[in-house]
């Protein structure tokens, strides 16, 4: 019989992980299939319940359910419960396990970049969840200085003091860290600013930055945000979002199937699916 996996979101309907991951089961020969599922919070947990009874094997979580599914999973891994986020649940015969891929899933695509995280200096721009998720993970790494950027200073400070993992980060406010960003080797953009439809906002000034610093910015849509674009200008290395994502993904396959999956076919399906969905700016 089939094995079922699933996204649950709201909105779901431009996920690109379904055509990812389904791309994966048959390029592996694995008899299994990804269903996305648009579910409002008010039903989250009717729709684990029913996807337990159902004996899906694993799914993923996303926008908005991340945190409010806590409550309704058997396990948690240690990370996810630190991070208070969950993305992948393994079944794990009949017991529903949640873990969190996204800060590890960002590690592994910027080792690909900067193999030496050792030392380094990074800098994170902003406190939501996807912060949390990557600033936690960097932080259990205890290798590198991690410090803080939002608009709201009071929310990097929470962060830093919600953290387990032992870190001396400070927090800054968006123009106290353009005033520094000579110090750091590694920039790391976790808010949404400058994403599609507001391709022509950004975070911060740049004009600080060192030309041998590492820019990431999780936004994959554009490919190439105005915050990438300017980096690069001034001579940095940089890694847009396809990269998180696509390990985020990878890691939750290995999780489910045991297979650490081919990255390189990952990229290329999603940006295929890029190309004919959204607007990509190249
Ligand atoms: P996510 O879960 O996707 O990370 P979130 O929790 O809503 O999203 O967090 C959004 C982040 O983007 C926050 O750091 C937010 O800053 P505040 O904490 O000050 O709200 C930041 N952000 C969003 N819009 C912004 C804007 N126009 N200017 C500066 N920061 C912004």
């Amino acid at each position: 019989m089939k094995k079922l996996f699933a996204v649950l979101g709201d909105p779901i309907a431009h996920s690109m992980s379904p055509a990812m991951h389904n791309d994966l089961f048959a390029h592996y020969r694995l008899e299994a299939e990804y269903l996305p599922f648009q579910v409002q919070k008010e039903n989250l947990k009717d729709a684990v319940k029913g996807l337990k009874a159902l004996g899906a094997a694993g799914f993923n979580v996303t926008v908005p359910h991340k945190s409010a599914i806590l409550p309704f999973l058997d396990e948690i891994d240690e990370l996810a419960l630190s991070i208070g986020a969950v993305n992948t649940v393994v079944n794990r015969s009949g017991k529903l396990v949640g873990y969190n891929t996204d800060g590890l899933g960002f590690i592994k695509g910027l080792e690909t970049f900067l193999p030496q995280l050792a030392n380094k200096k990074a800098l994170v721009i902003g406190a939501g969840g996807a912060a949390r998720a990557i600033y936690f993970s960097l932080a259990q790494l205890d290798c590198l200085t991690i410090d803080l950027a939002n608009r709201t200073v009071q929310k990097a400070e929470e962060l830093i003091r919600d953290c387990p993992f032992t870190n001396a980060s400070r927090a800054f406010s968006l123009d106290e860290a353009a005033a520094k960003l000579g110090d750091y080797d590694l920039l790391i953009q976790t808010t949404s600013i400058g994403m599609h439809p507001n391709s022509t906002e950004q975070p911060l000034r740049l004009d600080r930055l060192g030309n041998k610093a590492v820019v990431c910015d999780i936004i994959y849509n554009p490919l190439y945000t105005q915050f990438l674009q300017q980096a690069k200008q001034r001579g940095a290395t940089v890694q847009n979002g396809l990269e998180m994502f696509v390990y985020q993904g990878a890691l939750a396959f290995e999780k489910w199937t045991g297979i650490f999956p081919d990255i390189q076919r990952m990229k290329t399906n999603v940006l295929q699916q890029l190309r004919r969905t959204l607007n990509v700016n190249r």
